[in-house]
């Protein structure tokens, strides 16, 4: 039993990646930038054939939408949904506990109240069941988040929000080119929103998009982005939230790219989650059968502490990242207590004593995720898809290493 490289042995390998099948289109990038400079068509403005123009068309294109609209990030992109669905005081809105901070506090930001609700513990998405009973008769609309290497369960939450005319916004984020059945992520609800922030799988710096089917919702949407500029007779008082044509110029170089990218995350997800099943004690997320396309934001697995007999999740997570030469960590903290979603301190969102209550996370007991989160998650950024198939056994190789030595590692942790 070769001693684990946490405790100062050798790895199974000093890196994981040792190099990526993952491709980048840097030069087109370069060169879509020079284009939209001396084009001097720098920002993005309804009409123009600018640069910005161009990605919206081909955003559009490569997710089978009728429409997309460019917006300064994703938050934004949520905030303006929500806006150009009318809801707004006296609304809640129902999104998973588990989740970048932005889903929820964008609700809070149009003064309407976030619902947060637990998460289905096989893929960490919004769990349909809790849905249906947190709908009360002011919910207006569920975000749901295709959260990190999963899809939420669109047949059950399109059927949900169908039967009780509400809408659904797909908070895409995480998932740029995932497929549900023949539909692409992003363009089953009235509304899919995605971000280009620096982590995600396409990046622009900063960035959003969002996707519709609904002519009026669009040149709504593109007067909301516009400081609430008349577009098709609609005029609702708004702020600036454009994107510049250099970020759709560097999108358009990472759009090339994702359209390979996007089939070897896929391939390359399945490929890991099966070295996950050959190991002890971890399974990988379970992958509904429609979900034809899974294009991660990152690689979650989960990890039980008792069949590695009480051994804490974070010490599992530093052992495997030395044994690979990879960083796991877990996920987000649950909404209802994390470090950056307290909406009931800002002033802005003091409306009155009951709407202080109802936004205030803590209220919210989310067992599920708090399991998830602490227990149980093991994550690895979206990078990891560039592994080479050959080497995807290392994987297994690395957590059987660790079970085998377990004790050891109890040792270690009683000991500080
Ligand atoms: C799930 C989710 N939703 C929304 C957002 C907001 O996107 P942005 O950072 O572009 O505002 C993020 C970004 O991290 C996210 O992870």
């Amino acid at each position: 039993m070769s001693k684990l490289a946490y405790l100062g042995g050798e790895p199974i390998t000093e890196n994981l990646l040792s190099s990526s099948e993952l491709i980048s289109c840097a030069e087109l990038e370069r060169k879509y930038l020079v284009e939209a400079y001396k084009s001097g068509k720098w920002d993005d403005w309804p009409g123009e054939d600018s640069m910005a123009a161009r990605f919206q068309r081909e955003w559009a294109q490569f997710n089978n939408s009728d429409f997309c609209a460019l917006i300064s990030n994703g938050t934004h992109g949520l905030q303006l949904a929500l806006e150009s669905l009318d809801i707004g005081v006296g609304d809640e809105v129902i999104v998973p506990g588990l989740t970048w901070q932005a889903t929820a506090s964008v609700v809070c930001d149009v003064n309407a109240v976030p619902v947060l609700v637990d998460i289905d513990p096989k893929t960490l998405c919004i769990d349909p069941d809790k849905v249906e009973q947190a709908i009360t008769t002011r919910t207006r609309a569920i975000i749901p988040v295709h959260l990190y290497h999963r899809m939420a369960d669109m047949d059950r939450l399109l059927e949900i929000a169908h039967d009780r005319n509400i809408y659904l916004i797909e908070d895409c984020a995480h998932s740029h080119g995932s497929i549900w059945g023949d539909k692409n992520v992003g363009i089953m609800g009235v509304f899919g929103s995605f971000s280009f922030q620096r982590s995600k799988l396409m990046n622009s710096g900063e960035g959003g998009a969002l996707l519709m089917q609904d002519e009026q919702l669009y040149w709504k949407v593109v007067s909301q982005r516009s400081c609430g500029r008349e577009y098709n007779n609609y005029r609702v008082h708004s702020g600036n939230y454009r994107i510049t044509s250099f970020q759709a110029a560097i999108l358009r170089g990472q759009l090339a790219a994702h359209y390979q990218n996007a089939d070897t995350i896929d391939r390359m997800g399945k490929i890991l989650d099966d070295a996950v099943a050959q190991a002890p004690g971890v399974e990988p997320l379970t992958r509904h059968e429609k979900n034809n396309r899974q294009c991660s934001y990152a690689f979650v697995f989960l990890y039980d502490p008792a069949a590695f007999d009480g051994l804490h999740n974070s010490t599992f997570r530093a052992a495997l990242s030395a044994e690979l030469g990879q960083y796991f960590d877990t996920t987000y903290t649950p909404l209802s207590h994390s470090e950056v979603y307290y909406p009931h301190t800002k002033k802005r969102h003091q409306l009155n004593a009951e709407y202080v209550k109802a936004i205030n996370p803590s209220g919210w007991d989310l067992p599920v995720a708090d399991d998830v989160w602490q227990n149980r998650a093991v994550l690895a950024q979206w990078t990891i898809f560039g592994c080479l198939e050959q080497r995807a056994h290392l994987l297994t190789d690395a957590i059987v290493k660790i079970y085998e030595n377990r004790h050891q590692l109890l040792n270690k942790q009683a000991k500080k």
